[in-house]
């Protein structure tokens, strides 16, 4: 009960920043727009590129490290021949942060490559090391998978997961279902009536939902 509640505030309180940036989006997307399709576009394009990037967590950093090779060992340890003919570009993330080895974006071909990359590592239990690989998402997305993370494990359910930049969780190994979590209002909703709200995922594509 307890847990509940505490999780509801945190949900509300994110819920409403999230809102208000929302907000703010648009209005910067109204003083920029010509015509709604090519705003469309324009977003489409946006989350495109960002939907072929993967996040590496937790791989040592040398002094005078060339990237480009640090890349090349890590899609050498997912059993990928020839790992830069997929890569773009590659960088550590600049920001001095708490995080240390610093995190490595990898802009990889497109969207298909990069599920690649995911699948394999997420069958290789890489994880166990303390090296991560993750879909490259925006804020709202992550705060909204670690906060169904924090309810998924408050329900006992078994996992939760996204795959292009959409969240998944499933109840038991021996449910076959695959939920989705569209927002956080939804979250909030699921929360306080999960019979009522849960969507049952039924579309073809979200092959990644092993971790
Ligand atoms: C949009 O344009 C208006 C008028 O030019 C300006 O006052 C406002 O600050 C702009 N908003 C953003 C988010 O840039
Ligand atoms: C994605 O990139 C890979 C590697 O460059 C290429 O082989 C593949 O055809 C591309 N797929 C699509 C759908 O563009
Ligand atoms: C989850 O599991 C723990 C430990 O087995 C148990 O104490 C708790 O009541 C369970 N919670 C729910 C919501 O089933």
């Amino acid at each position: 009960m307890c847990i509940s509640v505490f999780i509801l505030a945190v949900l509300l309180v994110n819920s409403i920043c999230i809102v208000k940036a929302q907000e703010e989006d648009n209005e910067k997307v109204k003083n920029e727009t010509i015509t709604p399709e090519n705003l469309e576009k324009l977003k489409l394009l946006e989350r495109r590129k960002k939907m072929s990037n993967v996040i590496v967590y937790g791989w040592p950093e040398r002094e005078n490290e060339i990237i480009m090779d640090t890349v090349e060992a890590i899609g050498h340890k997912l059993g990928i021949l020839k790992p830069l003919s997929m890569v773009r570009t590659a960088f550590r993330a600049n920001k001095p942060s708490n995080r240390i080895p610093r995190p490595i974006l990898i802009r990889l071909a497109n969207n298909s490559v990069k599920g690649k990359w995911i699948i394999l590592y997420r069958k290789s239990k890489l994880w166990k090391k303390q090296f991560y690989i993750e879909e490259h998402l925006s804020k709202a997305i992550q705060l909204l998978s670690s906060q169904t993370r924090v309810w998924v494990k408050s329900k006992n359910y078994t996992h939760t997961w996204t795959w292009n930049s959409r969240v998944f969780y499933r109840k038991s190994e021996d449910d076959s279902k695959r939920y989705r979590v569209l927002n956080m209002r939804h979250l909030v909703r699921l929360n306080s009536n999960e019979k009522l709200s849960e969507i049952v995922d039924i579309s073809p594509s979200s092959p990644a939902n092993k971790r």
